[in-house]
């Protein structure tokens, strides 16, 4: 089955083909970000109307490059929400049209839900702590990639706008076991890099800044930790930077000195927080067969080292898989049309049906309960 998907929900313009939820035909991604580069945040209006520039020269593109025509698709999957509405109205209201006129079939996807599922394209990269991942461009291949992912399976999915943990039974079942109570990881990568004075997004900066920095240097509390909970929290490791890169500027240090050991033990205290609520879902779920990490905060070297480290420790080692490539951590096309192939193969019909364009919507609208 051939799904050209369509994802706009933030300041991305994306089209894809994709078939069978896995192979990748075509993926192509234009971003306005660089005209919000000096602001650091998108401006939701102009976002939209640049959308409604590169939106047909993209879908073009993406069939050009899949070598395929709007004959040959078989159904168009689009991002029904959440995220900026301008910016999911260009999606949607193309995806309708090009269905009208081609006569397809339509089926909205919860951008989550699209998250969730991109790592089957191209079945993903599975890691292991023997070979550890040193270069992002570069993940290594493992025999284990030829085989699709298994049900049951855990799924942390954090990214600049959200951080939360599935237990999934299939593609559109599961149970959300937590999330975050205040920041996303990415916004703790983003708000700590900025007050370190290093460039937007955080997260790959600080990883960069903290290449050669010792994680143990600065001690940072490990959140949540005498509660019985799978939720996450971020605050208290921003306020604690806060706090020390006070202390430290009292003290007349040149923080700049400083600067790849404060980058180094903040990043570990993300990673750390979130490998540990992963290390309690494993204990409360011991018939999960694979973790999963997506969202752009899963691109992190130091969480897929951590998260690999810590499922091989197991009696019964543990697959850690990750997207296959960096684009398809953050936010893309392939992963909304290999959703909208799940949700059809596994609802039927039911996949299909009318749906509202919508800016937010509950985390608990992205799957079913089992
Ligand atoms: O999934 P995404 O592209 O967009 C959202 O839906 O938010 O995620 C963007 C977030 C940003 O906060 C960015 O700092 C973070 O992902 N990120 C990373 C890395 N690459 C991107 N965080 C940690 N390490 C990285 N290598
Ligand atoms: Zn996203």
């Amino acid at each position: 089955m051939l799904i050209l998907g369509i994802e706009t929900s933030c300041d991305e313009t994306s089209v894809a083909v994709v078939r069978d939820g896995v192979d990748v035909l075509s993926n192509v991604i234009s971003s306005s970000w660089k005209t919000f580069e000096a602001l650091a945040g998108v401006i939701p209006e102009q976002a939209a109307r640049m959308q409604v520039e590169c939106m047909i020269p993209v879908l073009e593109q993406a069939l050009k490059e899949a070598s395929v025509t709007m004959n040959e698709i078989d159904a168009i999957a689009v991002t029904r929400g959440p995220g900026l509405l301008g910016s999911l109205l260009v999606g949607t209201v193309t995806a309708r049209a090009l269905a009208s006129i081609h006569k397809k079939p339509l089926i909205g996807v919860h951008h989550t839900l699209g998250h969730l599922s991109s790592t089957w394209l191209e079945n993903g990269s599975v890691i292991d702590s023997n070979q550890r991942i040193n270069q992002l461009t570069n993940p290594r291949s493992h025999s284990s990639e030829n085989q699709l992912p298994q049900f049951p399976l855990l799924t942390l999915s954090a990214s600049g706008g959200h951080s939360d943990l599935w237990y999934r039974a299939s593609h559109p079942r599961g149970t959300l076991l937590g999330r975050t109570r205040d920041d996303a990881a990415g916004e703790a990568f983003d708000k700590g890099a900025s007050m370190l004075g290093l460039p937007y997004p955080g997260g790959p900066s600080i990883q960069k800044a903290a290449e050669g920095g010792d994680p143990n240097a600065f001690e940072f509390p490990l959140p949540l930790h005498n509660e019985d909970t799978l939720d996450f929290s971020f605050s208290g490791l921003k306020t604690s930077l806060k706090y020390l890169l006070r202390d430290l500027e009292s003290t007349n240090k040149p923080i700049n000195q400083l600067t790849p050991d404060l980058s180094a033990s903040y990043q570990h205290a993300i990673c750390r927080h979130l490998v540990d609520r992963i290390d309690r879902a494993i204990k409360k779920h011991s018939d999960v067969k694979e973790i999963h990490l997506v969202g752009g905060v899963s691109a992190n070297i130091q969480l897929r080292n951590l998260t690999a480290d810590l499922c091989a420790k197991r009696k019964e080692p543990l697959m850690v898989r990750v997207p296959k490539t960096l684009s398809y951590c953050t936010d893309n096309a392939a992963m909304i049309a290999a959703a909208g192939f799940f949700l059809s193969q596994e609802l039927g019909e039911k996949a299909f049906v009318r749906f509202e364009t919508k800016a937010s919507m509950s985390l608990h609208e992205t799957i079913l309960s089992v």
